[in-house]
């Protein structure tokens, strides 16, 4: 499984999705890449020291002689995770793939290479429906949209459903939207109960069941360096992500669409 973190608007959620998902993954023991192509680094650095971050996802995708095997780096404090690190570079990819005729493909084509080396990919999008996020979308088998859960959760979707049609009119058809999972969902409020009730209506069953709370402990992690899951072990956010990836697996195991 291929599954790319994707929302065109910051601050939803999908670096805390695709940290923790990865590390869950990996904490069945099977061997996962989790691939960073925003270009502030938020997940690289929560499982690498940014000084030993040299090459990044930037080599990978604008050099065709780099490989992701000689970016990919093990977590620090994970078996069977590794991580392909973006770096602030990554902000200058789409300029310097302006007119290249693969640039859309160049994801894809390096990730082929792999060959199955890794059961499952995880890939962290930047906050934009550019270059990067379509070449995500391209080289992914499942899609999985967080939605924070807030006023205006669903301004926006409406330019990311149109991508994500794009994109399997041609080159990805494939590509599945796993689901939507709605994030910093507060339990308490009637607002909050009101926006999951909105989000429903609109993506109705691709909705994940598990909603993952408002958690501080979610934010303290990364700082440490730790998915949520030994960091806090006990908190609601370990027992949200362990059960969203339960339903991930449970997914996209699934036979049908
Ligand atoms: N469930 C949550 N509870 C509390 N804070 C969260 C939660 N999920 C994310 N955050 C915090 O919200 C901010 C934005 O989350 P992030 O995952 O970086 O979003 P994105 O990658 O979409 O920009 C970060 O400071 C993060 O720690
Ligand atoms: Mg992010």
């Amino acid at each position: 499984m291929i599954v790319a973190i994707a929302n065109q608007k910051g601050g939803v959620g999908k670096t805390t999705t695709a940290v923790n998902l990865a590390a869950a993954l990996a904490m069945r023991g099977r061997k996962t890449l989790l691939i960073d192509l925003d270009p502030q680094a938020n997940s690289s650095i929560s499982f690498l020291d940014h000084g030993t971050i040299d090459r990044s996802m930037y080599d990978a995708i604008a050099d065709p002689a780099c490989d992701l095997a000689q970016i990919i780096k093990p977590a620090t404090s994970l078996q069977n995770l590794f991580v392909a690190p973006a770096r602030i570079a990554l902000a200058k990819l789409e300029a310097r793939l302006v007119g290249e005729l693969d640039a859309h493909f160049r994801l894809k084509d390096k990730l082929d290479k792999l060959a199955g080396e890794y059961a499952h990919v995880v890939i962290d999008c930047p906050p934009a429906l550019g270059l990067l996020t379509v070449n995500a979308l391209v080289a992914a088998t499942h899609l999985l949209i967080p939605i924070q859960s807030s006023y205006f959760a669903l301004e926006g979707t409406d330019d990311l459903l149109e991508t994500i049609e794009k994109v399997r009119q041609r080159p990805n058809p494939g590509l599945r939207i796993l689901g939507v999972v709605i994030t910093m969902h507060d339990k308490r409020t009637a607002l909050a109960r009101d926006i999951r009730e909105q989000i429903q209506k609109v993506f109705g069953g691709k909705v994940f069941r598990t909603v993952i709370s408002k958690s501080v402990r979610l934010e303290e992690s990364p700082a440490y360096k730790e998915s949520i899951f030994t960091f806090a072990p006990e908190s609601t956010g370990a027992t949200d992500y362990y059960s969203l990836c339960e339903e991930v697996i449970e997914r996209a195991e699934a036979r049908t669409a």
